[in-house]
């Protein structure tokens, strides 16, 4: 048997369950993901296969766990991701940013819905999850998010937008398969969408707060929709 493969053979008095462990650390909670990769598991094996500072390329990286892990460690890291959500949410979790920017636009941002009327986007089947007042709230927001100048806050602005539009949605909230709520759930579900989008805002400000402190990373990161996309890339 090969050295890896001597590594990676079953050893039943070894742990990799993680259970108790806290896998929402540095920036790794900010929005949820199906089927996520615990971030320990990442951290093992990197630690274990690539302590040399080789490349780490996940090519279905979801959210990002094992670019972030990759990252921690000073690792050059690439990901791609078919969904532009995994690609924003993964982006976000590994990008520095200056907290003070994004303090500026926090400070813009409005806590209740102000006296305008965007138009509300052509979405199929619109009425069956949001009822009007959150469709306006929605419309705002976005309009909101759309004039913020700097490409990094209006992303973090996204993800948070992102979290709103579930959180303020007549979805059920305890699973990620969509079905909406009972009608007499959806009588009571009157969300503040303002105050919905601001308090996602300061947990994720939070999470960012010390990323330039802990992000090592040697070179920039990349992040494609395909893998021939990435190879693209490689060549400009
Ligand atoms: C289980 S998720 C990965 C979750 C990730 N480990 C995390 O921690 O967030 C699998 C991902 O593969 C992506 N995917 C599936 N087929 C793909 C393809 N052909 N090319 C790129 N991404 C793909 C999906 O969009 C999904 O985000």
């Amino acid at each position: 048997m090969s050295g890896a493969a001597q590594a990676l053979a079953y050893n039943p008095s070894e742990d990799w369950t993680y259970r108790t462990a806290n896998t929402k650390q540095i920036t790794h909670g900010i929005h949820q993901y199906p089927a996520m990769m615990i971030p320990q598991i990442a951290q093992r094996l990197i630690q274990t296969y690539g302590s040399d500072g080789a490349f780490l390329f996940d090519p279905y990286c979801g959210s990002g766990t094992t670019l972030l892990e990759g990252l921690l460690a000073g690792v050059t890291t690439a990901g791609t991701d078919l969904n532009p959500l995994a690609r924003l949410i993964a982006r976000v979790k590994t990008t520095p940013i200056a907290i003070t920017l994004l303090d500026r636009e926090l400070a813009r941002f409005p806590c209740k819905a102000p006296r305008a009327d965007f138009p509300v986007p052509n979405i199929s089947n619109i009425d069956y999850w949001f009822s009007a007042q959150v469709q306006r709230d929605l419309a705002t927001i976005r309009q909101h998010i759309n004039s913020i100048s700097d490409a990094k806050i209006a992303d973090v602005f996204r993800v948070a937008f992102s979290l709103t539009v579930r959180n303020a949605s007549w979805t059920r909230k305890s699973e990620f398969k969509l079905y909406r709520m009972p009608q007499s759930q959806m009588d009571k579900h009157d969300p503040r969408t303002f105050e919905l989008m601001t308090q996602m805002l300061v947990r994720i400000r939070q999470a960012l707060s010390r990323s330039t402190v802990w992000c090592r990373a040697k070179q920039p990161f990349r992040l494609c929709m395909s893998s021939t996309q990435f190879l693209v890339s490689l060549t400009k």
